[in-house]
């Protein structure tokens, strides 16, 4: 018999499961399939006809199920605005030249450093929670607007008490250790590095607030020398590794990274064929921001020699109050395609398993057997729609470890254990699609599908 609390069917699922890949179906998917859920995990994906007889089953009709989505690149622990500059860089200014001048990365440091903790960390629960809705159920969160020890620690710990909210994605939390060089430390900027990398760091790990670090290597940033000494300090400590690397210029930071067994280079508009070369034989993943280079009218990566290489390419929002003004993993899926030249399909990896991988989460990028309960149910009749309708969501229904985080209704067990059925919206929340019993579920589950049909099935 099946392990299963309550199954979700759609026309479409797709799985995003390697093992279920083919050549022509490179995201493994399976036409009136169903995924069974079962104490926050997937027990199991197939046919809907092949479900056990007595599972109760959301019928959701002709949808698409995709793993939840993975959003593998954001600055979206910030505070303040820059919409003047924004205008300034509109108009034609250079968002190098402006942030040289003060500007840029250190006009949100300076409003990152008067922000307290809790402001910090309420504003990136509203923004991961708006997120959740457009169907993100894990995220990547860097640090790096804190520039000094204080207020890097305290942004840290901001993303570690978002993390804690309910209605958020899984929270990857990232110490972007290297980001610009703070005007106090101009005049000494080897000082500046090695404290950050002998000093800032080691209290990061202690404290257990990041699982990667980061380091911008580019022209007007950090050297390639700068981001490997701290790389070598952040493997010594256990940390993993993503950089930021050639958004301007290419500067070596691709064949450090590669070196040091970086899980992502992100953004490379400039690398060089042999920096490729290293990030495929160290399985480095490409993380490709087409929403920044977009903002800064910047021509794309290399994709086709990535692809050649057979580099993984990631697709990430870089959501950030500068470069990539933005929340939406789905509207860079959708510039990846129009702009890149991913194809659908590519894109879709880059926004799950490839993107799970790069997290070193791989169990949330694909619905299979034991994996964690992340799902998006689009209303949207084939995948290839989800890289289409920009600046609108399609996410119907979104699941986090089983758990709703976006419901077109939302169902209760009452005390006296009879499920009621919630209006959504007017309470998203932690709110569980599990049952104690069966019974409960199958009763809340007819209610929920003579709901939807009476409703004609959509948000
Ligand atoms: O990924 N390039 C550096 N970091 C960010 C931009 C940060 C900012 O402008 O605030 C990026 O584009
Ligand atoms: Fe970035």
């Amino acid at each position: 018999m099946m392990n299963a609390t309550f199954a979700i069917s759609a026309s479409r699922v797709v799985t995003c499961d390697a093992a279920r890949a083919t050549e022509a179906d490179p995201l493994g998917t399976i036409d009136d399939g169903a995924v069974v859920i079962d104490s926050g995990l997937v027990s199991w994906v197939g046919p809907r006809a092949e479900i056990d007889e007595g599972v109760p089953v959301l019928e959701a009709g002709d949808v698409v199920i995709t793993p939840g989505l993975v959003d593998a690149h954001t600055h979206a622990a910030w505070a303040g605005s820059r919409h003047g500059e924004y205008a300034v860089r509109m108009a034609g200014g250079d968002y190098e030249a402006i942030a040289a001048a003060g500007g840029g990365i250190l006009s949100t440091q300076r409003a990152v450093a008067s922000a307290s903790e809790a402001s910090l960390a309420a504003a990136l629960t509203a923004r991961l929670r708006r997120m959740a809705q457009l169907g993100v159920v894990t995220c990547e969160v860097k640090s790096g607007y804190g520039l000094e020890a204080e207020h890097e620690l305290k942004q840290l710990r901001a993303i570690a008490a978002a993390a804690a909210m309910p209605g958020v994605p899984r929270v990857v939390p990232t110490f972007l250790a290297l980001h610009a060089l703070p005007a106090a430390a101009r005049s000494d900027r080897g000082a500046y590095v090695r404290r950050v990398a002998f000093e800032l760091l080691p209290a990061v790990a202690r404290e257990r607030l990041a699982a990667f670090v980061d380091a911008y290597v580019d022209a007007s940033a950090f050297t390639a020398e700068e981001g490997r000494l701290l790389g070598e300090q952040a493997r010594a400590l256990g940390l993993g590794l993503r950089f930021h690397v050639g958004q301007f210029a290419d500067v070596g930071g691709a064949e450090m990274a590669a070196d040091l067994g970086a899980r992502s280079c992100d953004h490379l508009e400039h690398v060089s064929p042999a920096g490729i070369a290293r990030m495929a034989a160290a399985g480095t993943h490409a993380a490709l921001l087409p929403l920044a280079s977009f903002t800064l009218r910047q021509d794309p990566p290399p994709v086709a020699a990535l692809r050649a290489a057979g580099v993984k390419m990631v697709v990430a929002s870089d959501a950030n109050p500068g470069t990539a003004p933005t929340e939406s993993l789905p509207l860079a899926l959708a510039f990846a395609v129009r702009s890149y030249g991913l194809t659908p399909d590519e894109a879709i990896l880059g926004a799950t398993r490839h993107a799970a991988s790069s997290l070193d989460v791989e169990a949330a990028g694909a619905l299979r057997p034991g994996a964690p309960a992340d799902l998006v149910v689009w209303d949207l009749p084939h995948e290839h729609g989800v890289v289409q309708p920009w600046g609108t969501s399609k996410a119907l229904i979104v699941l986090r470890d089983g758990v709703v985080t976006k419901f077109p209704w939302i169902v209760v067990s009452a005390d006296d254990g009879e499920p009621a059925l919630w209006e959504h919206n007017a309470k998203i929340g932690r709110v569980p699609l599990r049952f104690r019993t069966r019974e409960l579920a199958r009763a809340a589950i007819d209610r929920l599908n003579a709901e939807a049909k009476t409703k004609g099935g959509s948000a």
